[in-house]
């Protein structure tokens, strides 16, 4: 499964080691990066072992992503989730369907199916390199919603990647988060709209959308930092 994402991975501790040690060059590099935005993998979307729907289980069930995705706000990485979530709701629901019949021959002792006990292998969908460190829990703690960064997910049959994921698209939003912060309590609402929300808070005293990100960056203290060493150790 590795060489979906194909890069020349090896390499790059290297460069960065040696761009970063040269002050000029690394900033020199990281401008050409960003003034060349690469786009390589937006709309890459696998096919799954099942046709798991979030337009189903999200926008028509109303699941919240942390029913599935249960670390996402504890942790830097955001788990899949496992079959016992699934077939909590499952082994009662939809028995029939013949889109799970790979979730009953895990689960189901009773068919004595070889692959019993075994996990569902789910195709990765978003995978950042191996030099880059990212933290999910950083992001969604500080009013930074999963739409910004995974678009309308809850609109998905299939999942696809929204964003670049480039380097330039992280700094872009690092340089400028008052276009993204959220109030905390809507950083999972896939149906938040700013203007909505500041006319039904006229207590918090702002009139545009720009005046509420401004606030909310002051409020929550917010200031993501540039320097190459916070995403690549
Ligand atoms: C009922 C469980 C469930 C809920 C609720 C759920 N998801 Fe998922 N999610 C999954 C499963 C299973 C996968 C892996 C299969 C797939 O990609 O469709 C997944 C995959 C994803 C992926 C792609 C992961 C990758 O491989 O890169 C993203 C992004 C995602 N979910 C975001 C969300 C967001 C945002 C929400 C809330 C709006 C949400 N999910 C709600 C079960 C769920
Ligand atoms: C909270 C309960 C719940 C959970 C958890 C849940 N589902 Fe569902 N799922 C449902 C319901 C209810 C439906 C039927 C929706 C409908 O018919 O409109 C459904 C429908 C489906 C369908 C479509 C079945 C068909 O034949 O059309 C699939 C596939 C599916 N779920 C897979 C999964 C997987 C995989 C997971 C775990 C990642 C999961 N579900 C977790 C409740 C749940
Ligand atoms: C600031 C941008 C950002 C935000 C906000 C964000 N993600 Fe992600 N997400 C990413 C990146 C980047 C990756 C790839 C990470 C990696 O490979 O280490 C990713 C990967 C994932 C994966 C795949 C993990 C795996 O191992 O299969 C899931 C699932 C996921 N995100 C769900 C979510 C959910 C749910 C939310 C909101 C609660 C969310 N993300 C918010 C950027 C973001
Ligand atoms: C939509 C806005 C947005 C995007 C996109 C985004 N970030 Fe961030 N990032 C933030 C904010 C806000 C913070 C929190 C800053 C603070 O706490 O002062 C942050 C913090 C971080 C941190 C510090 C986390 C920690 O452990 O303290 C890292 C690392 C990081 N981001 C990496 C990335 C990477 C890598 C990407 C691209 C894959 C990315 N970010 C994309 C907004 C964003
Ligand atoms: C906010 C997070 C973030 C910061 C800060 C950051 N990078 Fe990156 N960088 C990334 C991400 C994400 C990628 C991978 C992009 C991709 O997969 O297309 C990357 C990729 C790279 C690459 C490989 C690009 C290529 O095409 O060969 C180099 C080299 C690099 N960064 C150097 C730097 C240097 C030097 C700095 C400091 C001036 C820096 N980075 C600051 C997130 C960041």
């Amino acid at each position: 499964m590795a060489n979906i994402f194909p890069r020349w991975t090896n390499l790059l501790p290297l460069k960065i080691a040696v761009c970063a040690g040269t002050a000029a060059g690394g900033a020199a590099l990281a401008l050409a990066y960003y003034a060349t935005p690469k786009a390589q993998v937006v709309g890459y979307q696998p096919a799954q072992p099942i046709p798991f729907s979030h337009k189903i289980h999200v926008d028509q069930l109303g699941l919240d992503c942390r029913y599935c995705h249960s670390f996402v706000d504890v942790a830097g990485h955001s788990n899949v989730p496992g079959n016992n979530t699934c077939w909590n709701c499952h082994q009662h629901v939809q028995r029939e369907s013949p889109k799970l019949q790979p979730l009953r021959d895990r689960m189901d002792a009773t068919l004595k199916h070889p692959d019993f006990g075994k996990p569902i292998e789910w195709v990765r969908v978003h995978k950042a390199p191996d030099y880059v460190y990212f933290n999910h829990s950083a992001h969604v703690n500080r009013g930074i919603s999963c739409q910004s960064c995974h678009g309308d997910v809850d609109q998905m049959e299939v999942v696809y990647q929204a964003e670049s994921h480039s380097m330039g698209w992280c700094l872009e939003c690092h340089r400028a988060p008052e276009n993204h912060l959220r109030p905390l309590e809507e950083v999972y609402n896939f149906n938040y709209d700013a203007e909505t929300y500041i006319s039904n808070n006229p207590q918090l005293g702002v009139k545009t959308t720009e005046e509420l990100g401004l606030k909310l960056k002051e409020q929550f203290n917010v200031k993501p930092k540039e320097a190459c060493a916070t995403c690549h150790h």
